[in-house]
């Protein structure tokens, strides 16, 4: 394959969390929430990138597909057992096996969902959980992001005063595809899912994001990580 999307950021993309150790608290939280007891249930993580947030619970039971391979050799050491090196685009899965099938970020980076998503509603058993966590392009992170992206640059008079300390890489930011989570929910809908929840952390204004670990709530209108968990 061609050189992917993270490819040579895997260390920056690490990093990133490490320096902002109270946002990743926050996702992580969110995280575990949406994933709930995950005992003697089989996982998919689709986009599973270095299996950063999997290495803080146990990912015996949790397969990855990434097509990055300099994320996805940091994953397998982490313990993710990655059945595929590649986009979900192109891999088959197997019919009605995962209990949960989760994309923690990586939907973002993903331009046409419905696909990606039926066939993962296919692999899910009945009633399992296709979990969807990612910066909403309606947030102040997605905003943020949209605007780097454009002016190519974080380091702007527009922005002076309003960026956080250590920002989202731009690259991994302009190579982002942010979608709604209308959006996505409206996708799910097409594809006949009726039951959702929903859950949302990084409510504060992204300059003060990093302060301290914020708790999950409800909703998915204020948070910028905000996660859609919808039953098959
Ligand atoms: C923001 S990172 C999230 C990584 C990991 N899930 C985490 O939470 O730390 C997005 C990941 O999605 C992967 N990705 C991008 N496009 C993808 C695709 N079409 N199929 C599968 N994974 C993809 C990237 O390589 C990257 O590792």
């Amino acid at each position: 394959m061609g050189k992917q999307k993270f490819d040579g950021y895997a260390d920056k993309y690490d990093e990133w969390f490490m320096k902002n150790e109270n946002l990743f608290t926050s996702e992580l939280r969110l995280f575990e929430k949406v994933l709930g007891d995950i005992t003697g249930k089989k996982l998919l993580s689709v986009g599973c990138g270095s299996g950063l947030f999997e290495s803080y619970i146990d990912s015996s039971n949790i397969d990855g597909i990434e097509p990055s391979e300099d994320m996805g050799r940091i994953a397998e050491k982490r313990g993710i057992n990655v059945i595929k090196y590649g986009l979900i685009e192109d891999v088959d899965l197997p019919d009605e096996t995962y209990d949960i099938i989760y994309f923690n970020g990586s939907s973002s980076y993903m331009e046409d969902l419905k696909p990606v998503y039926e066939k993962s509603l296919r692999a899910l058993k009945k009633n399992g959980k296709l979990i969807l966590l990612d910066v909403p392009k309606e947030s102040a992170f997605g905003f943020m992001y949209l605007l780097g992206k454009s002016l190519n640059t974080y380091d702007h008079e527009f922005l002076e005063g309003a960026m956080p300390e250590l920002p989202y890489p731009l690259a991994l930011a302009s190579s982002g595809v942010w979608h709604t989570t209308e959006e996505k929910i409206n996708v799910l809908k097409e594809l006949g899912i009726k039951n959702f929840d929903f859950y949302q952390t990084l409510i504060k204004n992204p300059l003060y994001t990093n302060e301290e670990p914020e708790e999950v709530s409800e909703g998915y209108k204020s948070g910028g990580y905000v996660a859609i968990i919808a039953e098959k």
